[in-house]
């Protein structure tokens, strides 16, 4: 198991290895859990060669305490990944490893792909995500890079990023991990109290009726079901419920034979903001 911390460091490494070994990467933020594992064991499957970054990336906050408040875990994190395999790269740049001295994000124009749901409510969320996922994959040139559905938004608007970036990589979307209960696996869950961890399986509960319904009921239905649902739970706060194109990730205000749906979460336990999806048909 090699951490590199330098991008000279990383470099060298992945330069002396054979040119014919595929590079796969996982990008993370660590506070590493089984649906970052599940990334890394599918890019193992696949690369001779995998990179995972460990790096907290601050442009993509839109909120000081909720980049402060993010789990740090590197110690933890390196002793689950050797277990996976001692032959993955680490990769946990500082900040100004990365950004230099000026700590900002480029602006993209990502169309409606980022004016919805994430990209309404968390203001330069995705400029930040684009810009960092685009210093990572200058560094090390991977042929194949891994991301979660769980941040299905976040799949979409990678895949246009490196075509309007002209980076050759192919990006690879891999299912959501759960918990035993539905919960989706988060970071972030770290941060719930035990009764806010009880509380939050209601989001995949909400997604998965949603799902059962979606054959029998109009969008409307389903929309004011949800709604309604989230209304009368106390303990958690409904950001959003979305059920939209998977495509443009647009809102359906009825559904089309044609077009494939998910149904799109966020909401809050206490201080906590959990986010998650659905295939609906
Ligand atoms: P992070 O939240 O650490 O997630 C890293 C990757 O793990 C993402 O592709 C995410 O979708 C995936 N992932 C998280 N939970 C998952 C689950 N339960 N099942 C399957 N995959 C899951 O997403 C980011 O970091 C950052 O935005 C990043 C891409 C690293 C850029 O900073």
């Amino acid at each position: 198991m090699k951490v590199f911390y330098t991008t000279k460091g990383l470099q060298e490494a992945l330069h002396v290895t054979p040119i014919e070994n595929a590079i796969g990467f996982v990008p993370t933020m660590g506070a590493l859990h089984q649906g970052h594992i599940s990334l890394v064991e599918k890019a193992l499957e696949e690369n001779s060669t995998v990179v995972v970054s460990i790096f907290v990336n601050p442009t993509q906050f839109d909120n000081e305490g909720d980049l402060d408040k993010y789990p740090r875990t590197l110690e933890e994190d390196t002793k689950l990944l050797a277990k996976t395999s001692e032959n993955i790269f680490i990769f946990a740049p500082s900040a100004s490893e990365i950004y230099g001295q000026k700590i900002t994000s480029k602006k993209y124009d990502f169309g409606k792909l980022a004016e919805e749901m994430e990209g309404k409510h968390r203001k330069g969320h995705f400029d930040g995500v684009a810009t960092v996922l685009n210093h990572l994959f200058r560094i090390i040139e991977p042929d194949k890079a891994y991301f979660g559905e769980k941040d299905f938004q976040q799949l979409q608007i990678v895949k246009k990023l490196v075509v309007l970036e002209n980076i050759p990589v192919t990006i690879v979307g891999c299912p959501i991990l759960r918990e035993e209960d539905g919960l989706a696996m988060s970071s972030r869950n770290k941060r719930l109290t035990e009764e806010q961890r009880r509380n939050a399986v209601f989001i995949s509960e909400i997604l998965r009726k949603t799902a059962a319904d979606f054959s029998n009921k109009t969008v409307g239905e389903l929309n004011q079901f949800a709604k309604n649902a989230f209304a009368e739970n106390e303990h958690l706060e409904l950001e959003y419920f979305e059920i939209a194109n998977v495509k443009t990730l647009k809102t359906a205000n009825k559904k089309k034979e044609e077009v494939t749906y998910r149904a799109f979460v966020a909401a809050y336990a206490g201080e906590v903001r959990l986010i998650d999806n659905i295939a609906l048909n």
